[in-house]
C-alpha cells in the first residue's frame, strides 16, 4: 500500500518507518528541513532505541523517503496525520494549529477515496470537523481516527507490537469500507494476535485521553501515598509492591517520585480538561486538576528535600543532577521533571551540574543557564550533594563506593526511588527517597 505520513517527530518517523518495515511503501513528509534530511540519510533526529537501525534497513529497500514537498503525498491511498498538539501559550487548551496546517496542506493532493487518518492526540469533536474539511475538498474521501499508544523509548516495539489498534470510523460499524484498508495497513500485528476495535470517531479520540489521564492518575496516587507515607514514616515502594500484586491494580506506573513528565501526559490531562469544560463537563474532570497539582508539588518537595539533605541552606551547595530527560531511553526534555527541579535549585543560589547520557543537546537548549557535563565521574567530583532525576540504567548502576571517592559530600537523593538505600548507606551516604523512611 502507498501510505504518506505528515509530521516527522518522535510519532510520525517512528510510524513512518514501522509501516515501511511492514511492507509498504512510505513517504514521510514534514515542514522542518533538517529533520527531512536528517532522516532521509537514515538518521534519527532524536534519541529513540532502534529507530537509526530500522531507518537504515528500511531506506535500503527503497520504501521509505522524505520530503518537505506536501505534493508527494499525492497518489498515496492513506495519508497518516501524525503532528504535535502542544500546550497553547498561557492557555490549558491544545494548540491546534499543526493539525489544522497539516490537514489544509494535504487536501489539494487527495484523490478520490483517499483515507485521511489521525493519529495525534486531539481535543473529542477534532475527527468530526476534520471530516467536513477533507469531505468539501474531496466528497469521496474518508476522515478516520487511529490513536497512538507508544512511549518515547519504546516507540518502534510499541509500534510494532501494540496492546491495540483502535479505529475511530463515521459510522462507528465494522462494516464500514475503512476497517478492511486498515485491516490491511496493519496486516501484520493483527495476524500477530493484536486486539482491534472499531468505534465511532469520537469514542476513538476519547480513548486516547482517558487512557493517558487514567496512567496521569495513577501515578499521581501513588505520589500522594508518598506523601502520606512520609507523614507517617511507612515505605512507599513496599506500599506499592504490595498493592500492585491485586492484579485489578496492577504494579505498572505505580512508581513513586518526582512525578510525570514530557511531551503528553501533562499537556493531554489540561487539555482534556479545557475540552470537557467547552463540552459543559467540567465537573468531570476537576480531579484531574488535583492530579496536576500532586505532581507539581513533587518537584517542590524535591527542591524543600534537597535544601534540608545540604543542611537548610542551598546557598552556594555544589548539586549533581543525574538525569535531564523526562525519563531514561529518551532525549526529550519537554516538561522534564529532572531539569525544572535543576533550574529551581540553581534560582536558589546553588550551583548545578547537569548529566545525562542523551539529552544534554536539548537540555542547554531548553535550560542554557545551567552547567552540563557528560561525563558522570566528572559530574560527581567535589558534590555536596547527588540527585538522581532521571533513572538511566548507568545511575541505577552507579558503585556507592566509588562515587563516595569524588563526591565531597556523600548525600544522595533518590528523586526516582531506584537505589537501594541499605547498599548506599552501607557505603557511608546520607540516603534520602521520596515516601521511604
Ligand atoms: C505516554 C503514554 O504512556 C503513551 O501510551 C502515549 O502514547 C504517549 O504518552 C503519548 O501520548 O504519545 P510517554 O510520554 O512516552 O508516553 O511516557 P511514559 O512512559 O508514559 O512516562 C511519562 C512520565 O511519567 C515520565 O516522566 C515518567 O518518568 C513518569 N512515570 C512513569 C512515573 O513518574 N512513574 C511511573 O510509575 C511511570
Amino acid at each position: 500500500m502507498r501510505i504518506s505520513v505528515i509530521g516527522c517527530g518522535y510519532l510520525g518517523a517512528v510510524h513512518a518507518a514501522c509501516m515501511a518495515t511492514l511492507g509498504h511503501e512510505v513517504v514521510g513528509i514534514d515542514t522542518d528541513e533538517n529533520k527531512v534530511s536528517e532522516l532521509s540519510a537514515a538518521r534519527a533526529p532524536f534519541f529513540e532505541p532502534g529507530l537509526e537501525t530500522l531507518l537504515k534497513e528500511v531506506q535500503a529497500t527503497g520504501r521509505l523517503s522524505f520530503t518537505t514537498d506536501m505534493s508527494a503525498a499525492q497518489g498515496s491511498s492513506v495519508h497518516f496525520i501524525c503532528v504535535g498538539t502542544p500546550q497553547k501559550k498561557g492557555e490549558n487548551g491544545a494548540d491546534m494549529s499543526y493539525v489544522d496546517a497539516a490537514t489544509s496542506a494535504l487536501l489539494p493532493y487527495l484523490s478520490a477515496d483517499d483515507l485521511v487518518v489521525g493519529k495525534s492526540t486531539v481535543p473529542v469533536g477534532t475527527a468530526a470537523r476534520l471530516h467536513e474539511i477533507v469531505r468539501s475538498a474531496e466528497p469521496t474521501a474518508e476522515l478516520l481516527w487511529n490513536p497512538e499508544f507508544l512511549r518515547e523509548g519504546h516507540a518502534v516495539s510499541d509500534t510494532l507490537h501494540p496492546d491495540r489498534l483502535v479505529y475511530g470510523v463515521l459510522t462507528g460499524s465494522e462494516d464500514h469500507p475503512a476497517v478492511d484498508v486498515l485491516d490491511q495497513i496493519y496486516a501484520q500485528p493483527l495476524k500477530d494476535g493484536t486486539p482491534r476495535l472499531v468505534m465511532d470517531l469520537p469514542t476513538a479520540e476519547l480513548v486516547k485521553t482517558a487512557a493517558n489521564s487514567f496512567l496521569a492518575t495513577k501515578i499521581s496516587f501513588i505520589n500522594a501515598m508518598a506523601e502520606l507515607c512520609d507523614a507517617a514514616g511507612a515505605d512507599v515502594s513496599l506500599l506499592a509492591d504490595a498493592i500492585g500484586m491485586d492484579d485489578r491494580i496492577g504494579r505498572k506506573f505505580l512508581n513513586a517520585g518526582i512525578g510525570f513528565g514530557g511531551g503528553c501526559l501533562p499537556k493531554d490531562i489540561r487539555a482534556f480538561m479545557a475540552r470537557a469544560g467547552e463540552l459543559g463537563a467540567d465537573q468531570a474532570l476537576t480531579f484531574l486538576r488535583e492530579v496536576d497539582s500532586i505532581n507539581m508539588r513533587r518537584r517542590i518537595r524535591v527542591v524543600e528535600l534537597t535544601r534540608e539533605l545540604c543542611g537548610g541552606s542551598l546557598l552556594g551547595q555544589r548539586i549533581t543532577v543525574l538525569g535531564a530527560a523526562f525519563k531514561p531511553e529518551s532525549d526529550d526534555v519537554r516538561d522534564s521533571p529532572a531539569l525544572s527541579v535543576a533550574a529551581q535549585l540553581q534560582l536558589q543560589g546553588a550551583v548545578v551540574t547537569v548529566t545525562d547520557p542523551e539529552a544534554l543537546v536539548n537540555a542547554a537548549r531548553r535550560f542554557p543557564e545551567l552547567h552540563y557535563e557528560r561525563s558522570t565521574d566528572i559530574a560527581l567530583q567535589r558534590a555536596d550533594a547527588l540527585l538522581l532525576l532521571t533513572e538511566w540504567q548507568e545511575y541505577r548502576d552507579l558503585d556507592p563506593y566509588g562515587a563516595a571517592a569524588l563526591v565531597a559530600t556523600p548525600r544522595i537523593l533518590d528523586g526516582r526511588n531506584a537505589l537501594n538505600p541499605t547498599k548506599w548507606r552501607a557505603a557511608g551516604w546520607t540516603y534520602r527517597g521520596l515516601g521511604r523512611p
